[in-house]
Protein backbone atom coordinates (compact mmCIF):
# COMPACT_ATOMS: atom_id res chain seq x y z
CA UNK A 1 0.00 0.00 0.00
CA UNK A 2 1.15 3.69 -0.80
CA UNK A 3 2.36 5.44 2.27
CA UNK A 4 0.50 8.78 2.86
CA UNK A 5 3.80 11.02 2.41
CA UNK A 6 5.33 8.89 -0.29
CA UNK A 7 7.38 11.06 -2.52
CA UNK A 8 6.90 14.39 -0.04
CA UNK A 9 9.97 15.92 1.00
CA UNK A 10 9.12 17.70 4.66
CA UNK A 11 11.24 20.61 6.27
CA UNK A 12 10.90 20.58 9.54
CA UNK A 13 11.59 23.27 12.46
CA UNK A 14 12.28 22.71 16.39
CA UNK A 15 12.33 18.96 15.68
CA UNK A 16 14.86 18.01 18.66
CA UNK A 17 11.68 19.50 20.66
CA UNK A 18 8.75 17.45 21.87
CA UNK A 19 5.74 17.78 19.03
CA UNK A 20 8.83 18.34 16.17
CA UNK A 21 10.27 14.97 17.10
CA UNK A 22 6.87 13.17 16.98
CA UNK A 23 5.96 14.99 13.84
CA UNK A 24 8.99 13.83 12.23
CA UNK A 25 9.26 10.01 12.90
CA UNK A 26 5.19 10.39 11.68
CA UNK A 27 6.11 11.48 8.88
CA UNK A 28 8.99 8.99 8.18
CA UNK A 29 6.52 6.45 8.91
CA UNK A 30 4.28 7.61 6.19
CA UNK A 31 7.10 7.43 4.12
CA UNK A 32 8.15 11.15 3.24
CA UNK A 33 12.44 12.17 3.74
CA UNK A 34 12.49 14.67 6.10
CA UNK A 35 15.24 17.39 6.49
CA UNK A 36 14.95 17.73 10.24
CA UNK A 37 16.43 21.10 12.15
CA UNK A 38 16.65 22.66 15.67
CA UNK A 39 19.27 25.15 16.76
CA UNK A 40 22.34 23.17 18.68
CA UNK A 41 24.98 22.19 16.48
CA UNK A 42 24.26 18.34 16.50
CA UNK A 43 21.42 16.12 16.76
CA UNK A 44 19.75 15.47 20.05
CA UNK A 45 19.92 11.78 20.70
CA UNK A 46 16.51 11.50 19.96
CA UNK A 47 16.97 12.73 16.63
CA UNK A 48 20.40 10.79 16.19
CA UNK A 49 18.73 7.42 16.67
CA UNK A 50 15.76 8.41 14.21
CA UNK A 51 18.17 9.00 12.02
CA UNK A 52 20.33 6.15 12.64
CA UNK A 53 16.97 3.86 12.26
CA UNK A 54 16.47 5.52 8.56
CA UNK A 55 19.44 7.02 7.23
CA UNK A 56 17.97 7.26 3.72
CA UNK A 57 15.00 9.84 5.06
CA UNK A 58 16.29 11.70 7.74
CA UNK A 59 19.01 14.26 7.48
CA UNK A 60 20.00 16.78 10.11
CA UNK A 61 20.89 20.56 10.05
CA UNK A 62 21.47 23.01 12.44
CA UNK A 63 19.82 26.21 12.06
CA UNK A 64 18.62 29.46 13.88
CA UNK A 65 15.41 30.69 12.96
CA UNK A 66 15.99 33.90 14.11
CA UNK A 67 18.50 34.26 11.37
CA UNK A 68 18.20 35.15 7.81
CA UNK A 69 20.89 33.95 5.80
CA UNK A 70 20.86 30.55 7.95
CA UNK A 71 17.14 30.26 6.54
CA UNK A 72 18.66 30.69 3.10
CA UNK A 73 21.35 28.23 3.47
CA UNK A 74 19.07 25.31 5.17
CA UNK A 75 16.87 25.54 2.18
CA UNK A 76 19.45 25.23 0.09
CA UNK A 77 21.06 22.52 1.49
CA UNK A 78 17.58 20.25 2.44
CA UNK A 79 17.12 20.88 -1.62
CA UNK A 80 20.70 19.49 -2.13
CA UNK A 81 20.23 16.55 0.22
CA UNK A 82 16.25 15.37 -1.06
CA UNK A 83 15.44 17.47 -3.74
CA UNK A 84 12.74 20.38 -3.86
CA UNK A 85 10.98 20.72 -0.26
CA UNK A 86 7.06 19.84 -0.54
CA UNK A 87 5.94 19.98 3.10
CA UNK A 88 6.87 22.34 6.09
CA UNK A 89 6.36 21.55 9.52
CA UNK A 90 6.79 25.63 11.05
CA UNK A 91 7.05 24.47 14.34
CA UNK A 92 10.06 25.95 15.84
CA UNK A 93 9.32 27.98 18.94
CA UNK A 94 10.38 29.48 22.91
CA UNK A 95 7.57 30.46 25.56
CA UNK A 96 8.08 32.89 28.94
CA UNK A 97 5.34 34.66 30.63
CA UNK A 98 5.13 37.28 33.18
CA UNK A 99 2.16 39.97 34.47
CA UNK A 100 1.46 42.21 31.78
CA UNK A 101 3.33 44.95 33.76
CA UNK A 102 6.31 43.18 33.63
CA UNK A 103 6.50 42.24 30.18
CA UNK A 104 9.35 44.17 29.24
CA UNK A 105 11.03 44.80 25.91
CA UNK A 106 13.71 42.08 26.06
CA UNK A 107 10.89 39.39 26.48
CA UNK A 108 8.89 40.79 23.44
CA UNK A 109 12.47 41.01 21.42
CA UNK A 110 13.36 37.55 22.38
CA UNK A 111 9.50 35.73 21.48
CA UNK A 112 9.36 37.88 18.70
CA UNK A 113 12.29 36.78 17.22
CA UNK A 114 11.41 33.00 17.00
CA UNK A 115 7.93 32.85 16.78
CA UNK A 116 7.43 35.36 14.45
CA UNK A 117 9.85 37.19 12.62
CA UNK A 118 11.65 32.96 12.78
CA UNK A 119 8.33 31.23 11.84
CA UNK A 120 7.32 34.08 8.79
CA UNK A 121 10.27 33.96 7.09
CA UNK A 122 11.23 29.93 7.65
CA UNK A 123 7.87 30.13 5.84
CA UNK A 124 7.97 32.82 3.01
CA UNK A 125 11.79 31.36 1.87
CA UNK A 126 10.03 27.90 1.98
CA UNK A 127 6.95 29.22 -0.10
CA UNK A 128 9.51 30.85 -2.55
CA UNK A 129 11.55 28.21 -2.99
CA UNK A 130 8.49 25.72 -3.78
CA UNK A 131 7.05 28.24 -6.43
CA UNK A 132 10.22 28.51 -7.92
CA UNK A 133 10.37 24.81 -8.00
CA UNK A 134 6.60 24.48 -9.09
CA UNK A 135 5.97 21.61 -6.43
CA UNK A 136 2.89 20.06 -6.61
CA UNK A 137 1.00 19.45 -3.62
CA UNK A 138 2.75 21.75 -1.38
CA UNK A 139 1.70 22.22 2.03
CA UNK A 140 3.16 24.98 5.28
CA UNK A 141 1.62 23.69 8.69
CA UNK A 142 2.29 26.31 10.96
CA UNK A 143 2.50 25.63 14.68
CA UNK A 144 0.02 28.26 16.80
CA UNK A 145 -1.29 27.25 20.03
CA UNK A 146 -4.52 27.96 21.85
CA UNK A 147 -2.65 30.83 23.46
CA UNK A 148 -3.19 32.89 20.20
CA UNK A 149 -7.16 32.11 20.08
CA UNK A 150 -7.53 34.23 23.33
CA UNK A 151 -5.45 36.58 25.89
CA UNK A 152 -3.87 35.97 28.85
CA UNK A 153 -2.56 38.08 31.93
CA UNK A 154 0.25 36.37 32.41
CA UNK A 155 1.01 35.53 29.05
CA UNK A 156 0.54 38.33 26.77
CA UNK A 157 3.69 38.55 24.53
CA UNK A 158 3.46 34.93 23.60
CA UNK A 159 -0.27 34.61 22.94
CA UNK A 160 0.19 37.62 20.44
CA UNK A 161 3.26 35.88 18.78
CA UNK A 162 0.79 33.15 18.28
CA UNK A 163 -2.21 34.96 17.17
CA UNK A 164 0.46 36.43 14.48
CA UNK A 165 0.55 32.51 13.27
CA UNK A 166 -3.04 32.44 12.75
CA UNK A 167 -3.08 35.38 10.91
CA UNK A 168 0.12 34.77 8.93
CA UNK A 169 -1.44 31.42 8.14
CA UNK A 170 -4.34 33.37 6.52
CA UNK A 171 -2.40 35.90 4.37
CA UNK A 172 -0.16 32.95 3.00
CA UNK A 173 -2.67 30.66 1.99
CA UNK A 174 -4.49 33.53 -0.33
CA UNK A 175 -1.12 34.50 -1.75
CA UNK A 176 -0.26 31.02 -2.16
CA UNK A 177 -4.03 29.95 -3.33
CA UNK A 178 -2.87 30.34 -7.46
CA UNK A 179 0.67 28.18 -6.76
CA UNK A 180 -1.69 25.48 -5.38
CA UNK A 181 0.04 25.36 -1.77
CA UNK A 182 -2.19 24.90 1.20
CA UNK A 183 -1.36 26.54 3.74
CA UNK A 184 -2.90 25.72 7.61
CA UNK A 185 -1.90 25.78 10.91
CA UNK A 186 -2.44 23.50 14.41
CA UNK A 187 -3.75 25.02 17.06
CA UNK A 188 -2.46 22.65 20.04
CA UNK A 189 -3.72 23.12 23.66
CA UNK A 190 -1.63 21.72 26.52
CA UNK A 191 1.07 19.18 25.10
CA UNK A 192 3.24 17.00 27.74
CA UNK A 193 6.79 18.21 25.94
CA UNK A 194 9.61 19.82 27.26
CA UNK A 195 8.71 23.34 27.01
CA UNK A 196 6.25 22.67 29.54
CA UNK A 197 8.98 22.04 32.58
CA UNK A 198 9.52 25.98 31.86
CA UNK A 199 5.58 26.77 31.55
CA UNK A 200 4.85 24.73 34.75
CA UNK A 201 7.82 26.17 36.92
CA UNK A 202 6.61 30.21 35.77
CA UNK A 203 3.30 29.57 36.38
CA UNK A 204 4.35 28.10 40.15
CA UNK A 205 6.24 31.58 40.05
CA UNK A 206 3.74 33.52 39.09
CA UNK A 207 0.58 31.96 41.09
CA UNK A 208 2.30 30.89 44.13
CA UNK A 209 1.87 26.93 43.13
CA UNK A 210 4.01 23.79 43.94
CA UNK A 211 5.47 22.92 40.98
CA UNK A 212 3.45 20.22 38.92
CA UNK A 213 0.43 21.75 40.15
CA UNK A 214 -0.29 23.75 36.99
CA UNK A 215 0.32 21.06 34.83
CA UNK A 216 -2.32 18.88 36.59
CA UNK A 217 -5.22 21.52 37.43
CA UNK A 218 -4.27 22.33 32.66
CA UNK A 219 -4.85 18.35 32.25
CA UNK A 220 -7.84 18.04 34.07
CA UNK A 221 -9.54 21.19 33.02
CA UNK A 222 -9.47 19.27 29.31
CA UNK A 223 -12.89 18.01 27.42
CA UNK A 224 -10.88 14.92 27.34
CA UNK A 225 -9.46 14.41 30.93
CA UNK A 226 -5.93 14.82 30.08
CA UNK A 227 -2.97 16.39 28.88
CA UNK A 228 -2.21 15.73 25.05
CA UNK A 229 0.88 13.67 24.08
CA UNK A 230 3.83 14.97 20.74
CA UNK A 231 2.46 12.00 19.18
CA UNK A 232 -1.30 13.25 19.25
CA UNK A 233 -0.52 16.00 16.67
CA UNK A 234 1.12 13.06 15.12
CA UNK A 235 -2.07 12.40 13.37
CA UNK A 236 -3.00 15.87 12.20
CA UNK A 237 -0.12 16.83 11.00
CA UNK A 238 0.17 13.96 8.37
CA UNK A 239 -3.02 14.90 7.40
CA UNK A 240 -2.37 18.38 6.44
CA UNK A 241 0.25 17.18 5.03
CA UNK A 242 -0.97 14.81 2.87
CA UNK A 243 -2.86 15.06 -0.10
CA UNK A 244 -6.04 14.02 1.36
CA UNK A 245 -6.06 17.37 2.78
CA UNK A 246 -6.22 18.71 -0.85
CA UNK A 247 -9.08 20.87 -0.52
CA UNK A 248 -8.24 22.47 2.95
CA UNK A 249 -6.15 25.94 3.31
CA UNK A 250 -6.18 29.00 5.50
CA UNK A 251 -7.14 26.80 8.17
CA UNK A 252 -5.89 26.51 11.98
CA UNK A 253 -6.98 23.16 13.20
CA UNK A 254 -7.43 22.85 17.47
CA UNK A 255 -5.61 19.80 18.33
CA UNK A 256 -6.47 20.02 22.41
CA UNK A 257 -8.60 17.68 23.90
CA UNK A 258 -12.04 20.15 23.09
CA UNK A 259 -10.09 23.24 24.84
CA UNK A 260 -11.21 25.46 22.66
CA UNK A 261 -14.02 25.72 19.49
CA UNK A 262 -14.79 26.66 16.71
N1 LIG B 1 3.66 21.96 24.38
C1 LIG B 1 2.51 22.62 24.34
O1 LIG B 1 1.65 22.52 25.25
C2 LIG B 1 2.21 23.53 23.17
C3 LIG B 1 0.94 24.09 23.11
C4 LIG B 1 0.63 24.91 22.07
C5 LIG B 1 1.55 25.17 21.08
N2 LIG B 1 2.79 24.63 21.17
C6 LIG B 1 3.71 24.95 20.08
O2 LIG B 1 4.19 23.74 19.52
C7 LIG B 1 5.52 23.95 19.00
C8 LIG B 1 6.46 22.91 19.56
O3 LIG B 1 6.49 23.04 20.98
P1 LIG B 1 7.07 21.94 21.97
O4 LIG B 1 6.13 21.88 23.10
O5 LIG B 1 7.44 20.72 21.23
O6 LIG B 1 8.35 22.72 22.50
P2 LIG B 1 9.87 22.28 22.67
O7 LIG B 1 10.48 23.33 23.52
O8 LIG B 1 9.94 20.85 23.11
O9 LIG B 1 10.42 22.38 21.17
C9 LIG B 1 10.69 23.62 20.55
C10 LIG B 1 11.96 23.45 19.75
O10 LIG B 1 12.26 24.72 19.09
C11 LIG B 1 13.67 24.88 19.12
N3 LIG B 1 14.06 26.28 18.96
C12 LIG B 1 13.92 27.29 19.86
N4 LIG B 1 14.48 28.41 19.40
C13 LIG B 1 14.99 28.13 18.17
C14 LIG B 1 15.70 28.87 17.20
N5 LIG B 1 16.00 30.17 17.38
N6 LIG B 1 16.07 28.26 16.06
C15 LIG B 1 15.76 26.95 15.86
N7 LIG B 1 15.11 26.18 16.74
C16 LIG B 1 14.72 26.76 17.89
C17 LIG B 1 14.08 24.34 20.48
O11 LIG B 1 15.46 24.04 20.51
C18 LIG B 1 13.18 23.14 20.64
O12 LIG B 1 13.80 21.94 20.20
C19 LIG B 1 5.88 25.39 19.36
O13 LIG B 1 5.57 26.22 18.25
C20 LIG B 1 4.95 25.70 20.52
O14 LIG B 1 4.73 27.08 20.66
C21 LIG B 1 3.15 23.80 22.19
Amino acid sequence: MTKRLHQKHALLTGAAGGIGLAVAAAFVQEGACCTVTDIGAQATPALAALMAAHPQQVHYLPTDVTRMDQITALIQAAHHRFGPITTLFNNAAIFDMAPLLQSDEAMYDKLFAVNVKGAFFVMQQTLAHMVEQQVKGGAVINMASQAGRRGEALVSHYCASKAAIISYTQSAALAMAPHRIRVNAISPGVINTPMWAGVDALFAKYEHLPLGEKKKQVGQAVPLGYMGEPTDIGGAAVFLASDEASYITAQTLNVDGGNVMS
